[in-house]
């Protein structure tokens, strides 16, 4: 049966990588069809922050939906794409892996290898805010332990940060699959910072260390999230699977991506119950649009776990194995990487080795 996959160029320069990411799927043999909804010719509605329902009916009849990075009249789309799409996409999985000949800029990146599984719906990215003044009346008499330090920030603002247990659950579940799925004993980590919020984080911890239990294969480590960055750093190659809240995943997948040559590089999947959605971890990069010079490997290796989402597990590690070749020759990088390609010429560099 034909696999449709639903793609969204995005804005500013993000187009620049998607375009060539969707020749490279299409030159792979695959049973696929691409399908681009007419996002201009809704300008209007999506400017103002609605989603039309043809981009809707785009996305939910397709297969799965490639998407670059969101900045203007995207936002609408990956805000859907994110919070109902597939059920609401929970774990977004962000590999960090190191590909020899890219830019790293560790001492010795030599079998860098681990996947991060962030939480992508809960914590403090609920995005719920307020007045400190009106939180303090609303807990009044509430009996929360330390609820007189509230006074030591009014006047302020606050932010929510709750994780629900059945959607770790369904989380740690995810992120202990793909830990099983990896060759060997492996390392389940989770990060967190149960030492200052053993409610919240300890609730994810206890969660995930559950879970893991019934892993064979599986061993559950938890380090603090802070400590988590520094092994990122100093041994890197001793991680296998990291499972974290969304913010601390956010931010340790962009110092993971940062240890392997930068955002050019990192590629991520959103996965929900029923659905799953594939873009780098990349912006859209405002500062280069229109230069041509846009590093694609950060699509095209997205594109890759897209692949295998679409049980296309042949065509991705050809993929992975072009843009590893074109990496280990190394006199057709992109400048990010230290090379002076275009994205044009490195992604035909890429075709030319499937
Ligand atoms: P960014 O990731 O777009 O750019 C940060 C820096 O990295 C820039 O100098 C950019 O040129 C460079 N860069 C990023 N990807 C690159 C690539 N593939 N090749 C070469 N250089 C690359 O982040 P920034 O500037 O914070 O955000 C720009 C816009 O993107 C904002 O509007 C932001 O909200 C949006 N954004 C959207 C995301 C999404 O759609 N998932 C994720 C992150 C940011
Ligand atoms: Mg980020």
């Amino acid at each position: 049966m034909t696999d449709e996959i639903c793609v969204f160029g995005g804005d500013d320069a993000a187009p620049e990588a998607v375009n060539p990411t969707v020749e490279l799927l299409g030159s792979l043999g695959l049973d696929v069809e691409f399908v681009r909804p007419p996002v201009d010719e809704h300008a209007e509605a999506l400017d103002s922050g609605r989603l039309p329902a043809e981009i809707r009916a785009g996305i939910d009849e397709a297969d799965t939906v490639l998407f670059g990075a969101a900045s203007g009249r995207h936002v609408p789309i990956i805000g859907y794409l994110r919070r109902a799409y597939g059920g609401g996409t929970f774990a977004n999985v962000r590999p960090v892996i190191h590909y020899p000949g890219a830019d790293a800029p560790l001492a010795e990146p030599e079998g860098v290898r681990y996947t991060i599984v962030r939480e992508n719906l809960q914590g403090l990215y609920l995005g719920l805010e307020g007045d400190v003044s009106d939180l303090r009346t609303a807990l009044e008499g509430s009996g929360i332990d330390g609820g007189d330090r509230l006074g030591t920030v009014d006047p302020g603002a606050f932010a929510i940060r709750a994780h629900g247990e059945p959607g770790v659950r369904r989380l740690a579940e995810f992120a202990a699959t793909d830990a099983a799925e990896m060759a060997g004993e492996t390392l389940l980590t989770c990060a967190t910072k149960s030492n200052v919020l053993p409610r919240s984080d300890g609730l994810f911890d206890d969660v995930v260390a559950d879970v893991a239990a019934g892993y064979d294969g599986v061993t559950f480590e938890h380090r603090h999230a802070d400590d988590v960055a520094q092994q990122q750093l100093i041994d890197p190659q001793s991680l296998d699977v990291i499972v974290a809240p969304n913010i601390f995943g956010d931010i340790l997948s962009d110092l993971g991506a940062g240890t392997v040559g930068g955002l050019g590089m990192a590629p991520s999947g959103c996965y929900g119950e029923d659905g799953a959605y594939f873009e780098p971890v990349h912006g859209t990069a405002p500062d280069i649009t229109g230069e041509g010079i846009i590093n694609p490997t950060a699509t095209i290796l997205s594109a890759a776990l897209l692949l295998e989402y679409l049980d296309h597990e042949d065509a991705a590690a050809d993929l992975r194995a072009a843009v590893a070749g074109t990496f280990a020759a190394g006199d057709v990088l992109p400048p990010d990487q230290g090379g002076s390609a275009s994205t044009e010429a490195f992604a035909g560099a890429v075709a030319e080795r499937l």
